[in-house]
């Protein structure tokens, strides 16, 4: 016989027995390894194909299955066939980290090991302190604890175990059941209560049913990374319909602008709006310059920006090219326009309208080719009323204005931004946390925002080095804002009144104005009423200052 026929019969002969074996022990046990042994005994684990590894890593065997073992591929259809999909969730038991808290070592011993044989990751203590040194480092996710234990009792365990970790799961098992005990215990925010001696079906279609949220929540997660990354625009985060339209206006004027101005409270993402710019614009590959013009003198700021000869002021040792000469071909980004001088918005207005700079102390003229984007918080329209800011010079860079929102306006990119920041500061400090609880989230959403973006992600961050569990919860937060929480929840009900319409007004109008800082252009655009109007009504208010500060007091 041809040797080679030989050889592939010997297999074959083998596998059929192998396959049985391996339907046997999974049909009557669940249980993979007495058939992964017996596979690996008879012929060598790498010898199968890999369709056929891979369905009896994955997949269960409904029935003894007899196979047809000639020619091999033959054999690898039909045992596909035979397998079922191994259900998820025996799969998904090994995500789901179990404590078991017992002052009886023999029963948590018991426990541990028929849960252990069901597939779940077990750790076992009869020292509540322990337990809930697991539960404070995460290394469990569920504790199945006695309600009665000497030094700290059940209910006292799950109440500190949640302060630790509010996504907790704590089982409370007794040998007293009442069900008054069991409201309460659930009311205090156990998962379960059971009896002993344990019904080990139900412990275990109440771990499953967790191992299922678990999973699914999981999942969930996955998701939204997902959707994160596909909410960011060039880094920034962002759903709102508000900022929807910066994007969608960034894109449009990207490959057009020379000069473009970003308005927009402090903090609010003007930086990341200028670096999107750039990124997208047919300049993206040269450089891209910063300067903060609120951070320098005049005198600097010129050297900074145009560059100087060697001599031209003291300490001027070395002749230097400025940030335009640098970003020659790219761009160059003005942060805080609204704080430089009005001989210095003069020098910037010569640069903007022929593209011309001159080192401090030299008379030669050069030419540059740079984008140009400025930014501020200030209300430009105002400062131009007010005489200090050049109308030239305004118009010149308002051609093309984007206004970033401030948060307040916003309030629908705060979970996505708080999502953000949370997996960004997780993984700076090494902590993977899962989310904020409802609580903090409430907190969170109930916050002005004064500092808009930047005050979310200091917040964040903050809490990140502070937390301890999965989830930041309300005590991570800074003092401020918990103070918030307390003020809002005992004064909400008093803040109300029945006050005449008139009276709402003024206190509306009065609240704005403080919030635009008594710049009344401002508010009347806050308002969406034109200048005259708000005067009308300023003028109609009696004391409108006092009432204002006595109402939210
Ligand atoms: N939409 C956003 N998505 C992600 N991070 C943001 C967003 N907006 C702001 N940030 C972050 O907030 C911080 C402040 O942003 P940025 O410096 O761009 O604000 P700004 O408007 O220029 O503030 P300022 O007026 O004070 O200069 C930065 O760390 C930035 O990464
Ligand atoms: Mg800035």
């Amino acid at each position: 016989m041809n040797p080679e026929l030989t050889r592939r019969c010997r297999i074959g002969t083998r596998l059929v027995g192998m396959v049985r074996a391996f339907a046997v022990g999974r049909t009557r046990r669940l249980c993979r390894a007495p058939a992964q042994v017996a596979v690996k005994r008879r012929i060598g684990w790498n010898y199968l194909p890999r369709e056929i590894r891979t369905a009896l890593q994955t997949k269960i065997a409904t029935s003894p299955i007899v196979v047809p073992l000639w020619p091999l591929p033959c054999l690898c259809v039909l045992t596909m066939s035979v397998l079922q999909e191994r259900p998820l969730l025996e799969l998904s038991r090994k995500n789901l980290s179990i404590c078991i808290l017992d002052d009886e070592a023999d029963l948590v011993e018991l426990t541990s090991r028929r849960l252990e044989q069901a597939g779940f990751p077990v750790s076992g203590t009869t020292s509540t302190q322990e337990a809930l040194q697991k539960v404070r480092s995460g290394s469990c996710r569920v504790v199945v604890a006695d309600l009665k234990m000497p030094g700290m009792d059940g209910l006292a365990f799950l109440e500190k175990a949640l302060q630790c970790d509010p996504g907790m799961y704590v089982i409370l098992v007794t040998g007293f059941y009442a069900v008054d005990t069991a409201i309460e215990a659930i009311k205090h925010g156990a998962y379960d209560y059971l009896c002993k001696p344990i019904d080990y079906t139900r412990l275990l279609k109440t771990l499953d049913d967790l191992t299922d949220s678990f999973t699914r929540g999981l999942q969930i997660r996955d998701l939204e990374d997902k959707l994160l990354d596909n909410l960011l625009f060039h880094g920034i985060v962002g759903r709102s319909p508000a900022m929807l339209e910066v994007f969608d206006l960034a894109k449009k004027i990207a490959r057009h602008y020379t000069n473009a101005l970003i308005t927009g409270p402090t903090g609010s993402g003007k930086e990341l709006v200028a670096h999107a710019l750039h990124q997208m614009s047919p300049v993206s590959q040269e450089r891209f310059a910063v300067c903060n013009c609120s951070a320098l003198v005049d005198t600097l700021l010129e050297s900074q920006l145009f560059g100087h000869v060697r001599g031209s002021f003291t300490g001027a040792t070395e002749t230097r090219p400025g940030l335009f000469e640098y970003a020659n071909g790219g761009t160059v980004f003005l942060d805080e326009i609204g704080e430089t001088s009005l001989q210095m918005q003069a020098k910037l207005l010569r640069v903007i309208q022929n593209r011309e700079i001159q080192r401090v102390g030299s008379p030669e003229v050069k030419k540059v080719e740079v984008r140009l984007i400025a930014a501020t918080n200030r209300d430009l329209r105002a400062e131009v009323l007010a005489g200090r800011f050049r109308e030239d010079l305004f118009y010149r860079l308002s051609s093309i204005e984007l206004r970033v929102p401030g948060l307040a306006e916003r309030p629908g990119d705060i979970p996505i931004l708080v999502q953000h920041f949370v997996k960004k500061y997780g993984e700076t400090y090494g902590k993977p946390f899962q989310g904020l609880t409802r609580r903090a989230h409430i907190v969170l959403l109930q916050h002005d925002w004064p500092g808009n973006v930047r005050e979310l992600e200091n917040v964040i961050a903050s809490a990140a080095i502070t937390a301890n569990s999965d989830f930041i919860d309300v005590g991570d937060l800074p003092e401020h804002l918990q103070r918030s929480r307390r003020h809002t929840s005992s004064s909400a009900a008093a803040v109300w009144s029945p006050l005449p319409l008139d009276e709402v007004r003024s206190v509306h109008i009065q609240r704005v104005l403080e919030m635009c800082n008594g710049n009344r252009v401002r508010t009347a655009q806050v308002l969406g009423i034109g200048r005259t109007s708000l005067y009308r009504f300023l003028k109609r208010s009696d004391k409108p200052a006092s009432v204002a500060v006595r109402r939210s007091a």
